[in-house]
């Protein structure tokens, strides 16, 4: 295909129409390959969450923003998780999609949700409308026999995936872990949809005290050279015994299949398994960062402690939010944010995409070094640097949405 655009399409976008999720689906099936049977039942983001394009009854193009919240230095912030971007084949690189994605951060910004995550297929397009890449998700493989032993013994029961101990178990991880998701209501009733649906699984939730502490949800399939394949939908603790007595009960299956799939990012799991040389990525993928609203996500986020500091950042441009570009104060004290509006000139000065990187725990000295930023004074790139080192990275987000 010949036609580009480097603008969106003047057309204006529309909630999805009542009833019209088959037509989701469809898109779906030809955007992506889509292959399952539509299921009226799945738990779905409400029409209005999605941005679309109709010609008469025919949707061509479509988004869907996901409400979530995202950690950053351990405090979650409002996330609009964009996903289902598609557009018909017939009616690509004519703006649409660039539309579709601008109209869904509008919406987002209008809601309150400072950030927004995504897992692209094409970097470009969601860099021209301030997105960057932030980390990555991995699905890895460990060998059952280097999962570590309990070391304390935990109370395991069976329980729903969607059991509100679980869910509880799964949001205190996630606050270890800057980019994980504090799972929206429709994720979790989602993935419980999914268990009657022919996908063969388990939930456990671990106890310590009778307080949960721990939860594993496994997954089974048919593999050539095992019994079964094994993988999980949920590895999780809320500290590091209790993770690791989640590994244990895995690992009990060691006599049935070989090793387990998880999205575990490989830095956690190095952290329990002591052969982590033996650790093998399956499959990866990057997600992007995008600051919504500048002002609301610096202090919304959790920032070092032991950094107190005054620094001025410029915001050079944004594609899409006027109102992002300009001078703040960012004054850090206690691990958080106040920001303030100010003309002082800039400490340092990059657009609204290096901003993003930086958020996520990347490195704007290096971002300097590639002649992304500009320099006022030399000291706050290293106050930067530290700010955003709370012990919780580097940033992944190991569920898609
Ligand atoms: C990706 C997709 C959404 C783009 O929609 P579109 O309406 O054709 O895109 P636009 O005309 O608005 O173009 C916007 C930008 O997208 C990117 N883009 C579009 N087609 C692309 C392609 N085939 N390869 C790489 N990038 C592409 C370009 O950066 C383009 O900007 P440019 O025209 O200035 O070069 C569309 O091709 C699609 O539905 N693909 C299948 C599903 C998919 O991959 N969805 C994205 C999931 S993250």
């Amino acid at each position: 295909m010949s036609v580009t655009s480097s603008v969106p399409a003047p057309v204006a976008t529309v909630p999805l129409r009542p009833g019209d999720h088959a037509a989701v689906h469809e898109l779906a099936r030809m955007a992506f390959g889509e292959r399952s049977a539509f299921d009226p039942d799945l738990p779905r983001p409400a029409p209005d969450r999605h941005r679309c394009v109709y010609d008469g009854d025919r949707l061509v193009a479509n988004a869907v923003t996901v409400d979530f919240t995202q950690a950053f230095g351990g405090r979650f912030v409002a996330c609009g998780g964009l996903s289902g971007v598609m557009i018909a084949t017939d009616r690509r690189g004519r703006g649409l999609g660039r539309r579709v994605v601008h109209d869904s951060l509008v919406a987002m910004r209008e809601r309150g949700q400072v950030v927004s995550a995504l897992y692209p297929t094409t970097a470009s397009l969601y860099r021209s409308l301030g997105y960057e890449v932030a980390g990555w998700w991995g699905e890895t493989a460990v060998a059952l026999t280097d999962l570590p032993g309990d070391d304390e013994g935990l109370d395991w029961e069976p329980c729903r995936v969607d059991d509100a101990r679980v869910r509880e178990v799964a949001h205190r991880r996630a606050a270890l872990h800057d980019g994980w998701v504090g799972s929206p209501e429709y994720l979790w009733r989602r993935r419980a949809h999914r268990r009657g649906e022919g996908v063969d699984d388990d939930c456990f939730v671990g106890s310590r005290d009778g307080a949960p502490v721990a939860a594993v949800w496994l997954r089974y399939r048919d593999a050539d050279d095992a019994v079964f394949a094994l993988s999980a939908g949920l590895l999780t603790g809320i500290d590091h015994h209790a993770l690791v007595a989640a590994c244990a009960l895995v690992a009990a299956h060691a006599t049935t299949t070989r090793e387990l799939v998880t999205t575990l990012p490989e830095h956690v799991l190095a952290g329990v398994c002591e052969h982590p040389q033996r650790l093998r990525r399956r499959d990866q993928w990057v997600w992007m960062l995008r600051l919504v609203d500048v002002d609301g996500a610096l202090e919304a986020r959790g920032w070092n402690p032991a950094v107190e500091a005054s620094v001025v950042l410029g915001i050079d441009d944004d594609p899409v939010f006027p109102a992002n570009v300009g001078r703040r104060r960012l004054v850090l004290e206690g691990g958080r944010a106040r920001v303030i509006p100010t003309t002082d000139d800039a400490d340092v000065s990059a657009g609204v995409g290096t901003w993003a990187r930086w958020y996520a725990g990347g490195s704007v000295t290096a971002a300097a070094r590639r002649g992304e930023v500009t320099v006022g004074d030399p000291t706050a790139l290293a106050l930067l640097e530290a700010a955003v080192a709370t012990g919780t990275g580097p940033a992944t987000l190991p569920d898609f949405f």
